[in-house]
């Protein structure tokens, strides 16, 4: 018994820790197991000599050992001492401590890998800083009223299996959707996600088998390429005209075609309606699915919003895609879909299947934010705030670096197209600019295929007026010292 407690007598336990002795003995007990230090058939002392030995209650004892043996550290037969049970410390036996020695890196999936390469979409840019693209102004939302609707749907109980979409926000979403965007649909058809992107990973998977092909914008949305890789798409980018998506003569047929066509993401031009009736008779022809993401269509400041392309659809086709992270803040994570009818159930499914679930108080908060008319007003307000921003920062660009870039102002949206000559290396330029305290996106970065462009993809609505020209003269000053060093190596390669 002696040599038996000397091991165990390392449990040497506390009585004025914050832990209970109950907890000491415990950990004590099950890590002088794991590490070997009581080997597998080791038999303890009786609960009354370890309770003597240790200093503490026989009751202590006897509930460690209950709830060792419970979990299967320790083996009792009837009437005997608790040993050391085999499979206990099995890493041990195969003569490989448990928690000794360096772990085995677990090896990951390839998806997982493209998720580490610093360019891929989401890869953290750190904290937003000027003039980072895809921010809404948080500082500038009701947060109070918001809070009285979030308290008052938290206190609604809630009876039985909440439905996945609530006919609450259904309702009050589908209302202003067709009033400001002309959506055609019933509330049932509305699902509701926590984000865009989790709208857009959820159709892709609910469409898409391994291999088929997905057409997308080229330049376009990062996350959508993403997204649609996961489901096993083959993406192809397809190019861009003055009207958008540039399909005519291509021959590869899409299962799905995804495109932004109230402000193209990134160049922020819009899809003129001949664009838009000459893409949907195509997918009509080819049986393609179209994903239209209106991700900030709420915010248009030159003539009337064009109406989306959901509404034109006569043979249900287009899965509209909506966020509340432009139109509200970032982290409310509540976006919406709206999908055809006959799908409606499969993707109530596939919601519940991938726990892509929005809580019922959220959803209900939501709902009520929306009817008593917060929603529309905070628009509004954002739309003028957002119109003096994007002027701002054309006129901030066009000053401080007015001979190096050629900016594309778009008619809404949070962000703005500024192209770079292509002599300019993009991500060596957003590099040096990310040095001074600046997030330029490079354009490079939006193509699929063939880079065609190199700029900068800026935003503007999340900041200020002084950081929009606190930014624009570092984007100056950068880029005249680049031209300045670039001009030199030129010189020295002449010489
Ligand atoms: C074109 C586009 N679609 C969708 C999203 C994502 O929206 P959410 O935050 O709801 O996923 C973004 C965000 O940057 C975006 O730029």
């Amino acid at each position: 018994m002696g040599e038996l407690l000397a091991g165990l007598i390392d449990v040497e336990l506390q009585s004025g820790s914050t832990e209970t002795l109950t907890r000491q003995l415990y950990d004590r007990l099950r890590a002088t197991i794991l590490t070997g230090a009581l080997p597998p058939g080791h038999r303890l002392p009786s609960s009354r000599e370890l309770a003597r030995q240790l200093g503490v209650s026989r009751n202590t004892v006897s509930f460690v050992v209950d709830q060792l043996v419970m979990e299967g550290y320790l083996d009792v037969a009837q009437g005997r001492r608790p040993t050391v049970a085999a499979a206990a410390n099995a890493g041990l036996a195969a003569g490989r401590p448990i928690s000794r020695g360096e772990p085995r890196a677990l090896r990951t999936s390839r998806w997982a890998e493209r998720l580490r390469k610093a360019d891929w979409p989401f890869a953290s840019e750190g904290r937003p800083k000027p003039l980072a693209p895809a921010h809404a102004d948080a500082r500038a939302f009701p947060h109070d009223i918001w809070a009285r609707c979030l308290r008052r749907a938290a206190r609604h109980a809630l009876t039985g299996m909440a439905a996945v979409n609530r006919a609450s926000l259904q309702a009050a979403l589908l209302r202003h959707l067709v009033e400001h965007r002309g959506v055609r649909a019933e509330a049932r058809q509305i699902i509701v996600m926590p984000s865009a992107q989790a709208s857009i990973e959820l159709i892709a998977r609910v469409l898409l088998n391994a291999g088929d092909i997905a057409w997308l914008e080229s330049p376009g949305y990062g996350g959508a390429r993403a997204a649609l890789e996961a489901a096993g798409a083959a993406v192809r980018g397809v190019a861009l005209d003055r009207s958008g998506l540039a399909f005519k003569g291509r021959r590869d047929q899409p299962r799905l075609i995804f495109v932004t066509p109230s402000h193209q993401h990134p160049t922020g031009r819009l899809m003129p309606v001949h664009r838009r009736q000459e893409l949907l008779t195509l997918a009509d022809e080819v049986g393609a699915a179209i994903i239209e993401d209106d991700y900030d269509s709420e915010f248009h400041y030159d003539g009337r919003p064009v109406a989306a392309l959901q509404g034109l659809d006569d043979t249900g086709r287009v899965f509209y895609v909506g966020t509340f992270s432009k139109s509200t803040f970032a982290d409310i994570r509540s976006g919406y879909a709206i999908v055809p009818p006959n799908l409606v159930d499969v993707f109530e499914t596939a919601q519940r299947h991938s726990g892509q679930i929005v809580p019922a108080p959220m959803q209900d908060a939501l709902a009520e934010f929306i009817d008593d008319g917060h929603f529309a007003a905070h628009i509004r307000k954002m739309t003028r705030i957002y119109r003096a921003r994007r002027d701002r920062l054309v006129q901030a660009l066009g000053a401080a670096a007015g001979d190096h870039l050629r900016i594309e102002p778009p008619a809404g949206g949070m962000q703005l197209l500024a192209h770079l000559d292509p002599h300019h290396d993009d991500r060596d330029v957003s590099a040096r600019l990310a040095e001074a305290g600046v997030t330029a996106r490079p354009l490079s970065r939006h193509f699929t295929g063939a880079i065609t462009g190199q700029g900068l993809f800026l935003g503007f609505a999340a900041w200020n007026e002084q950081e929009i020209d606190t930014a624009a003269a570092v984007i100056g000053r950068v880029l005249r010292e680049l031209a300045v060093s670039s001009g030199a190596r030129k010189r020295r390669r002449k010489a």
